[in-house]
């Protein structure tokens, strides 16, 4: 179809496009959200659902945003403009793109937010403020952090710049090589604290609770939440991965690199919760403490294990840094947006779109503190982004982005295109992307709103 390069330049190789795109879709979602919302939504039922989102939906999601991305080679607006040119279809199409870029800075802002505290905890860790703290006294020392815009607004700033300042590099320069280290780094130590979590007596507890289905617990806001953090946490229906995959390199197949990252994304979160549940059910915590969960549960892990201020330390940064290759994904579409469409320079693109994000990140800031009260159908701030974003525009691009691969584009295109290598492979995808993903999102979407 379109051209064989794109002008940001290409992934060396298969392997570099499954790191980045697993740096992509490693993130808070997988450490701080998973396990949150697994608690508040009472556990097992609620992760067999998310489960079926990820096989059923995501990762077909996911197949087709790539092969979109590969078959335009350009920003996600620009890819699907051209690609519906290409199919003789509506240009209205391009709004995928467009409702992409709005989601991507609107998930870009809070998110910067959110790394901002595993910023502050480095230093906390390492200062030994958690030494022997008491589980009541960690949540104590989280709500302060969350009562002092000045500190939040200052690690933001922080994050905000690093994350701009790769994507002003150009993603090949700096990130790929990064990740290549730290990203198997984060595997080790997240087999260290699961070592540490199963010597716990709550072990049991918390993995009973991740586990045992009980759908008595489940309700129909809690089904739209699995969905849309299906969504979330591989990073699709917003032009992310798309993105990415415009960088893929031409011969590789599609299909066999997705289910890598897919399966590598939902490890990481089910560790997560095997870490965190146990530290929770012996200290006599609440699962369903919401966005605090992973900053109140591990200080408390950390000041007792021995090292634990290097252990403690070393996992904040490295959560800083699965962050850091999440958010440079959010900033990119609409950079390379800007690079191809306004003629702006990289840099200049980026310092415009990290300001924007910077100042819709002062909203989720003071949603902690001075505006905790100011809430849109109950919601605060913070919880109205999350939930407007993942829970609602997220699966909405990725219902659009399945219509239109599986009903708008040829055929064969699509076929050429994914390089599945197995006719059989082939049909159960499309079928799945024709039929019963867009079915499943919309009757989500449907009940969990109604
Ligand atoms: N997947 C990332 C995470 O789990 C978040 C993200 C969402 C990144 C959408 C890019 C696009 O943390």
């Amino acid at each position: 179809m379109a051209e064989q390069n794109s002008i940001h330049g290409l992934w060396r190789s298969r392997w570099l496009f499954i790191l980045a795109a697993t740096g992509s879709a490693v993130g808070l979602g997988n450490i701080w959200k998973f396990p949150y919302i697994t608690g508040e939504n009472g556990g097992g039922a609620f992760v067999l659902v998310y489960l079926l989102c990820i096989c059923l939906i995501g990762l077909p999601v996911m197949i087709a945003e790539v092969l979109l991305g590969r078959a335009g080679r350009q920003s996600p607006i620009n890819t699907m403009t051209a690609i519906a040119k290409d199919q003789q279809v509506s240009s209205a199409w391009a709004g995928i793109g467009w409702m992409g870029a709005m989601s991507g800075f609107l998930i870009l802002s809070f998110y910067s937010v959110i790394a901002g505290w595993a910023l502050d905890y480095v230093f906390n860790t390492a200062s030994g403020a958690f030494s022997g703290v008491t589980a009541q006294q960690s949540g104590e020392m989280f709500s302060s952090l969350l009562a002092s815009p000045l500190t939040l607004l200052f690690w933001h700033s922080v994050f905000m710049f690093l994350t701009m300042a790769v994507v002003a590099r150009g993603v090949n320069k700096g990130l790929e090589k990064a990740i290549q280290v730290l990203m198997p780094l984060l595997f080790i130590l997240l087999a260290v604290l699961l070592a540490y979590a199963y010597t716990l007596d709550g072990f049991g507890q918390g993995f009973d609770f991740l586990f045992s289905f009980d759908f008595s617990k489940l309700s129909s806001e809690s089904v739209i939440v699995a969905l849309g953090h299906a969504f979330f946490t591989l990073s699709l229906g917003m032009g992310a991965i798309m993105a990415y995959g415009a960088y893929m390199p031409g011969n590789v197949s599609i299909g066999k690199t997705v289910l890598m990252v897919g399966a590598l994304d939902t490890l990481v979160a089910l560790v997560a919760g095997l870490i965190i549940f146990p530290i929770v059910f012996t200290n006599g915590l609440e699962p369903s403490a919401g966005p605090g969960l992973l900053f109140q549960t591990l200080p408390v892990a950390f000041g007792q294990m021995p090292f634990g201020i290097v252990f403690g330390s070393l996992f904040f940064i490295l959560v800083a840094f699965a962050a850091w290759s999440s958010s440079i994904s959010l900033g990119e579409p609409v950079v390379a947006w800007a690079v191809e469409t306004l003629g702006m320079g990289r840099i200049k693109a980026a310092v415009i779109v990290g300001l924007v994000g910077w100042v819709l990140g002062i909203g989720t800031i003071l949603s902690f503190n001075l505006w905790s009260d100011v809430t849109l159908f109950g919601k605060t701030i913070f919880d109205t982004l999350d939930f407007l974003t993942a829970n609602i525009m997220l699966p909405l691009g990725g219902l659009l982005i399945a219509v239109f691969v599986g009903w708008k584009m040829r055929q064969n295109d699509v076929m050429a295109e994914a390089a599945m290598g197995n006719p059989l492979l082939f049909n159960i995808w499309h079928i799945t992307v024709k039929f019963i993903a867009p079915v499943g999102i919309a009757f989500v979407l449907y009940n969990g709103l109604k």
